[in-house]
This record gives structure tokens, sequence and C-alpha cells, in this order.
């Protein structure tokens, strides 16, 4: 646990010290779950959203994109029911006045106790060694057991007063568990009240006239009250989907975990529209491709997993999630939801429009069934971040930072280092980056010792440092380095561009999945 603690600050810290992630409005304290994308962070987060958009988007004749507005009608959010069922239950704890989340109380609570399983499992490992059969030890071991059952009896409660809307029965659960404020100790709770986590504004400047917005909680309903409009305009067939990039708002309660969890964030969602009754083979199919596209980044397949939801949102049909292990555990990282007709027909009912397609093939109107594919932007940000910071052992004992960012996702490609600031090696160096830069992101580094330059460079993410020496003047050679495995050759400067291509190029990481 404290491994993994110490993990996570030193992404953090690496974060804002080689210009990725800062505080927003840092010099007034910053604000609460609120960040700012820095020089490096930028190209890193455009870099994913494009590796997304040429995969969901380019590669599919079928899916077109849209950049719907943050601001929307209010009644949509009445249709998409977020106005009355878009809640998290908190309480608050009386003598500390801190807000917590009820529900991530108790599964913190559960958490612990998954701990001491873990306890238990360390313990026996290192009593029967090589001969310790983990899922057996799981499966018969009486603590454990009782461990397991534990947690289930809990997490069952919870989950069936969450439903029931029972919150009477939250509160008197963390009551009888006797959890504690995690700050101070206290046991003093209020009540568990509901709180809706969309954030309002206004339109319009008088204040009797002004309008009543929200901020769009999700990107999902800009694609939806567009179907219509796209799927004519773009003549579509079914199956066809929507895709979208944006930022996305939610009044978080417990936001923490630096950007795994924001109040302002950015989605990337694709809409797929079929045929009804054809919805459980569309998810299926977007589950392995989505989870393909992961694998494709090439960050450890032991890194994913598959979360299915028992617990269905009242519009789906079917749901799981692409968990990621981030520094401290596995978490979702992207949903797979099918969202049956729910949204269509809701937003048919309350804006009294037809949204329905009609099929040549069967004759007949119909509202489309859709699968949807959402994953948070900056949630990919950090597992991509955080899974490639790595320190490093070498051979002669010293240890090196390394961001082994995947090459193709890298903010810059190549840093051109003249070996000497004279003799005419900076020239030569700038040169090149004159010629590269229209193809690749590149930088020009000439201050300190060449070795310290590599390590810098190691840390930002680079994945090639070109070294401009002497015997660049005699026969336009350069050295290129590896970022990953160090190792140095001796190329043509002719060379560069194909080689750094070869690399970096979307097409051949794509082609992986
Ligand atoms: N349209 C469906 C939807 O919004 P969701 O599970 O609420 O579903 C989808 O969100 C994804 O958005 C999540 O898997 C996560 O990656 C990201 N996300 C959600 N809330 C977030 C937050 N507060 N901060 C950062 N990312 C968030």
């Amino acid at each position: 646990m404290a491994k993994q603690e110490d993990q996570f600050k030193k992404v953090l810290s690496h974060a804002k010290e080689y210009g990725y992630v800062f505080q927003s409005s840092e010099i007034y304290d910053g604000l609460s779950a609120v960040y700012d994308y820095a020089q490096n962070g930028v190209e890193l987060k455009k870099n994913i959203r494009d590796y997304w958009w040429k995969a969901m988007v380019q590669m599919h004749e079928n899916i077109v994109g849209i950049d719907a507005s943050i601001l929307m009608h209010p009644t949509t959010w009445k249709a998409s029911g977020h106005v009355d069922a878009f809640n998290d239950p908190l309480i608050d704890n009386k003598d500390s006045k801190k807000r917590y989340r009820a529900d991530v109380l108790v599964e913190d609570y559960c958490l612990k106790i998954e701990g001491k399983i873990d306890k238990e499992v360390k313990k026996a490992a290192k009593r029967f060694g090589d001969d310790f059969n983990k899922e057996e030890f799981l499966a018969t071991n009486g603590r454990v057991l009782g461990y397991q059952e534990k947690i289930d009896t809990i997490l069952s409660r919870l989950g069936k007063s969450l439903e029931n809307e029972d919150l009477a029965d939250v509160k008197l659960l963390i009551e009888e568990l006797e959890i504690a404020d995690p700050l101070t100790g206290s046991k003093n709770w209020t009540d568990v009240k509901q709180f809706n986590l969309m954030f309002g504004t206004k339109l319009g400047a008088s204040a009797d006239t002004a309008m009543d917005l929200y901020l769009r909680p999700e990107t999902a309903q800009g694609i939806f009250v567009n179907f219509l409009n796209v799927q004519k305009t773009g003549r579509m067939k079914i199956p066809f989907g929507i895709a979208q990039t944006g930022k996305a708002f939610r009044n978080e309660i417990v936001a923490r975990q630096f950007i795994f969890r924001m109040r302002e964030f950015e989605q990337m969602e694709m809409q797929f529209f079929v045929k009804p009754g054809t919805q459980k083979e569309w998810y299926d199919q977007w589950k392995e491709t989505r989870l393909k596209w992961h694998l494709s980044l090439e960050m450890g397949a032991d890194n994913y997993r598959f979360h299915d939801h028992e617990k269905l949102a009242h519009y789906a049909d079917a749901a799981a999630d692409i968990e990621f292990k981030f520094p401290f555990g596995f978490k979702e990282l992207e949903g797979i939801h099918s969202r049956t007709d729910f949204d269509l027909k809701a937003h048919e009912e309350f804006s009294g429009k037809k949204l329905q397609y009609f099929d040549h093939e069967e004759n007949k109107n119909y509202v489309p069934y859709v699968v949807e594919t959402s994953i948070g932007l900056d949630r990919m940000f950090l597992a991509v971040f955080s899974n490639s910071l790595q320190d490093e052992e070498l051979e002669n004992g010293t240890t090196r930072t390394v961001l082994k960012l995947p090459a193709v996702l890298a903010p810059i490609k190549a840093a051109i280092l003249p070996l000497v600031k004279k003799d005419g090696l900076p020239e030569i160096a700038r040169k090149i980056v004159e010629d590269l830069k229209w193809d690749f992101n590149v930088s020009y580094d000439e201050k300190d010792a060449v070795g310290r330059r590599y390590r810098r460079q190691d840390a930002n993410g680079t994945p090639f440092c070109i070294t401009v020496d002497h015997d660049t003047i005699e026969n336009n050679t350069v050295t290129i380095r590896h970022r990953d495995t160090m190792e140095q050759k001796r190329v043509a400067i002719s060379e560069l561009s194909a080689i750094i291509k070869q690399e970096v190029d979307v097409r051949s990481w794509l082609m992986k999945m």
C-alpha cells in the first residue's frame, strides 16, 4: 500500500516537474479537482485524442464525428434523467464538517477488509513457497472466506439500499460498521442526502428572464439530440456510429486521485445505432474492439480487466467497464453500455419530435438501440502516464527515471542535440530541426553535458535523441539514441525521418489491433 502511494506521489510530482499537468489557478492555492495541461501534457492529451479519433472515426466508414455544444436546452437533462437521477448519496460529519460520499465510505471499509485478505495471501505464499496455489487458498482458507463473505454481505446491502433509495439504511450501515471520518475519527454523522452532480449556470443578461442551464455532465446527449440530423444529412445506414470528444462537468463530492476524478474533464464517446434485437451482438463486438485498442498501445495485457455490471442503470440492458491497474489499484477507465432505445425515446417524448429511422430492408420505422463506448480522456492520460513512469537500475549501478510513453503518443518525438555549442554544430542541428518539424514535433537542446540531456529527454518521454558531433561535419551522419534501449546508432541525416516514422506512425500502432 505504502509502495503504491509512493509511486502515485512520484507520478504527481513528475507530471508537474516535466510540464505535463499543473493544479488550476495554483497561485491562488488551486481549485479542488480542477487541473491544467501544460506544454507537454497538452501534446500527450492531443495525441491520445487523435489516436482514439483515428481508430473510431477515420478507420470506420460507418462512424462520423460531431462537436456539439457544452450548453444544451435544459429539457435535454430532464429527458435524459440527469435532473432527477444524476445523484450521489452524501453524508456530512457534524464535528469535522467534512462531506463524504456515503457509498465510498462503505466501499473504502470493504477495501480495508480486502487488504486483510491480501495479507493472508502474502503470509501463506511465504509459508508454502513454490507449492503455493493462490486460487486454491482463496477458495478454501477459512479466514479468507469469512472476510469475503463479510464484503459480499455489506456490498449487497449497500447496493439494495441505494437501488431502493433507502438512505436511512445507508446511514444505519455506516453506524453499524462503526465507520469513522477518515480525517478525524469522529463517528458523529448527519443523515444521508442525495446530491445532484450537475453544475448549473444561467443564459441571458437580466436576472428575471435568464434561463437556468446546466453544463453538460456527459457528451452523449449532444449525440442523441443530433441523431436524426446526422443520419439524414450523412445518409447513414444502420448500423452506424456518431463519435465526439469534449468537455463534461460533474460536481463530484469526492474528487481525489489527481486527474482520475475531476470536476471538469474530457470524454471520448461513441454512440452506435443498431437494429433492435441486435444490440447484444454489437455490445460484445464493441467490448472486444475497445480492449484491442487499449492493447495496441502495449501497456501490458495484465493491466486490463473487464468488470461486468450486475446492477444496471435504468437505461441499460448490459454494461461493462474496462478497468486499468492505476497506481492505486484496478479502476474504471472506460465504459461500454448497451443503452437500449431509452435516450432516443425519452427525447422523442420530451421534444414531441420523431427520432426514428426508416429501414428500407425491413420497410418500417423504428427507434434504434444504442451501444455506447465512453472513455475519459484524462483518465486515459493518467493510465498512460503512470504506467510509463519507471525508475530503471542501470548496469553501472546508477538509476535513471524514464517515461516510456508509447512512441506514438509521446509529446516530442525527437530531441536534436549539438554535442557542443560551437564549431558549427548548433547550425547543423538547427537545420535538422527545420527539416524534421514538418512531420514531427521535435525540440532543440544544447544546455548541459550530453549525458544530462539524455537523462532529461528520458524523463520527458522523448523516444529519440539525435546528436550532432564533429564527424557530422565530415560525413553527414549523426548518432541516434533510442530512449527505451539506450542503444546508439550512427545513421545518415537523410535516414532520420524514415527511422522516426517507423516508430511513431499511427498506422503501425493501430495495425496491432
Ligand atoms: N455517457 C456515459 C457516461 O458518461 P460514465 O461511466 O459516467 O458514463 C464515462 O463516464 C467515462 O468518463 C468513465 O469511464 C471515466 O473514464 C470518465 N469519467 C467519468 N467521470 C469522471 C470524472 N469525474 N473525472 C474524470 N473522468 C471521468
